[in-house]
């Protein structure tokens, strides 16, 4: 894997970015990886520093530095970009979440928007071999066609959320073009794994149902979601870093934009229910659930929410010819190794080992 390379990784406390970082951490050789996150409290923060706690007990060969600071801080990005002469970039972080953009529009502003052009603002300043940067599914917004395909309009966000993701590709577009930095936009879709985002539905569902709470499952469970593996992100993340898009020059004596966008999703969409009866069944093994617990009893259907989409499905073909990659863990595989990280962590309290 990478040799020698300044690597800086935004979100590194987030989900996304820590298991990104794990990975660089046991496969790097030489490296220089240097972590940033503001840590906020968007979601509970003890989750955030459990994270950055594993990624410090990790024997590397690499250098590693933790740096607490928020995007929107331009000057400090400018000297951490003066300081480091990043390779690769990955801009990670953002303010996550459909529907906490409904109540906290601020925020999205805020990370996602100028927390991002500060980024493509150092990458001009102190240029770089590749910046790769999180969209998201959700710029597909209310899209008829399936599977979602990166050659698809998507001009018709419909919440504040996605349409901070497709501004985020326009600016790229424009940096890349006008200061020929390669970057490649990768939309993510429905991410879920151990350490997870407990802001999600998955998440969420297990927290209320330990609790015998009922769970709401939304547009009477008409839903179908494409939902991938923290694995299989980072293996993706991984190859896209290691690939810059190539510097080409057009007729017109000007650079090319190196400059593109791929799907990394499971392209295999589940409906909400079968995702909801799997996920209850892997609870009651990892013994989050007890054996005789009621699932029946403890859901109800209810209309769709304001920002949500009825289905998302990738279309991964561009990234299997580029990457000769294709997300591949099973639902049930993938919600196992949750249950049992759950299990560990809040029933038998073992946060401080994986
Ligand atoms: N998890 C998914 O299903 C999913 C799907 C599509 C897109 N994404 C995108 O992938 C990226 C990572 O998502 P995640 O699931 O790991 O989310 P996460 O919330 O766990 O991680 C994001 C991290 O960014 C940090 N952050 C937010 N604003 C910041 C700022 N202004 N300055 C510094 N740090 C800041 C947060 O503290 C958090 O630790 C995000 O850009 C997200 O929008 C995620």
């Amino acid at each position: 894997m990478f040799q020698n390379k300044t690597i800086l990784i935004t979100g590194s406390s987030g989900f996304i970015g820590s298991n990104l970082m794990k990975r660089l951490l046991i496969e790097a050789e030489n490296c220089t990886l240097i972590g940033f996150d503001n840590n906020n409290d968007y979601y509970d923060v003890s989750l955030k520093e459990y994270r950055l706690d594993q990624l410090s007990q990790i024997k590397t060969k690499n250098t590693y530095k933790f740096i607490k600071g928020d995007l929107a801080d331009k000057p400090l990005l400018e000297s951490l970009f003066r300081q480091y002469h990043f390779d690769i970039v990955v801009n990670l972080a953002a303010q996550a979440g459909v529907r906490y953009s409904i109540t906290n529009p601020d925020a999205y502003i805020n990370s996602n928007i100028i927390g991002f052009y500060n980024i493509l603002e150092a990458c001009r300043n102190h240029p770089v071999e590749h910046l790769v940067y999180a969209s998201s599914s959700s710029v597909y917004g209310g899209n008829k066609k399936i599977p979602f395909s990166t050659d698809d309009k998507v001009d018709n966000p419909v919440s504040l959320y996605a349409a901070t993701k497709k501004s985020n590709e326009l600016l790229a577009h424009a940096y890349s073009k006008l200061y020929n930095i390669p970057s490649t936009g990768l939309r993510f879709f429905t991410v879920y794994g151990p350490m997870g985002r407990p802001d999600m539905a998955y998440f969420g569902f297990t927290n209320k149902l330990i609790k015998g709470e009922t769970i709401e499952i939304f547009n009477y469970g008409n839903c179908k979601r494409d939902f991938t593996y923290i694995d299989d992100i980072v293996e993706g993340i991984v190859r896209v870093m290691e690939k810059p898009p190539i510097k080409k020059t057009g007729e017109d004596g000007l650079p090319l934009p190196p400059y593109k966008i791929y799907n990394i999703g499971n392209n295999n969409p589940e409906n909400l229910l079968d995702f909801v009866q799997i996920l209850s069944e892997e609870l009651i093994r990892a013994k989050v659930l007890p054996k005789d617990f009621d699932f029946e009893a403890h859901k109800k259907l209810v209309p769709m929410q304001p920002g949500d989409v009825p289905a998302t499905y990738a279309d991964t073909s561009e990234l299997e010819k580029d990457f000769e990659f294709k997300p591949s863990t099973s639902l049930r595989q993938g919600l196992r190794k949750f249950s049992e990280w759950y299990y560990d962590y809040y029933i038998l309290g073992n946060k401080n080992n994986e």
